[in-house]
């Protein structure tokens, strides 16, 4: 690949930028200072910028603690998207499955199509964690309920789901599902006898959110948040 398009990609940088940090001796191959932007990157080639080595990302990932409000879409006319929160340097991320538009918390955006497709796929009982408050008195029996498989009026019951009922005199629980149905908690919740008030995802493919971050911050995932995703995606 040529350098300039190598770090346009990869440095997330446009063409132009990328040949001026040519130009300006910014950029080095294998130890040695780039002198063409048109020169050729080969495989196992180390291409650095400004001292820091720029590897070929295939694919990026972010997380986001996606604030009420906005939307789990690409784009929309009127409504904010969470990809308009997120400078994604020119990559055309997308948003790995839906959260409600008063959903909060742990939403995955990336340019890695078939792992979203695989981790979205219902053969892939990918388990995703919730917090969730709620208006109500939940029955006694909720948590046996929710682990033999509620009826939420599907053609199949939910699959077994791991309720949790914290010793807090808040009306809160925790609520993990290997399946992603349209409002899935709410409804499950609304079986059990609450009205959900508050969702938050905390947890999606053993990818657990960062509480550094506040509504509407992102942070790439590491390397090692990429692995569990890859694993989890194995099936
Ligand atoms: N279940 C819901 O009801 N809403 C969400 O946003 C996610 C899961």
């Amino acid at each position: 690949m040529r350098l300039d398009k190598y770090l346009a990609t990869y440095a997330q940088m446009s063409r132009k930028e990328a040949k001026k940090a040519v130009r300006e001796g910014r950029v080095s191959l294998d130890g040695e200072a780039a002198v063409r932007e048109d020169g050729k990157v080969t495989d196992g080639q180390e291409v650095c910028l400004d001292g820091v080595v720029i590897r070929a990302e295939e694919f990026v990932y972010y997380m986001l603690n996606k604030p009420a409000g906005v939307i789990s879409a690409t784009s929309d006319r009127i409504e904010r998207t969470v990809i308009d929160l997120v400078d994604a340097k020119g990559r055309e991320i997308f948003p790995m499955g839906r959260l409600d538009r008063d959903t909060t918390g742990l939403l995955i955006l990336t340019d890695d199509g078939a792992l979203a497709h695989r981790l979205l796929s219902p053969r892939y009982h990918v388990e995703k964690v919730y917090e969730f408050w709620y208006e109500g008195q939940l029955v006694p029996d909720a948590v046996r309920l929710a682990a033999e498989g509620i009826d939420i009026g599907e053609k199949t019951p939910a699959k077994p789901a791991l309720l949790e009922l914290p010793d807090s005199p808040e009306s809160s629980a925790r609520l993990t599902i290997s399946e992603g149905k349209y409002h899935q908690v709410k409804r499950m919740a609304a079986k059990l006898g609450g009205h959900v008030t508050q969702l938050r995802r905390v947890s999606f493919a053993g990818v657990v959110l960062d509480e550094a971050l506040q509504p509407g911050e992102y942070r790439p995932l590491t390397e090692e948040e990429v692995i569990h995703l890859r694993e989890a995606g194995k099936g």
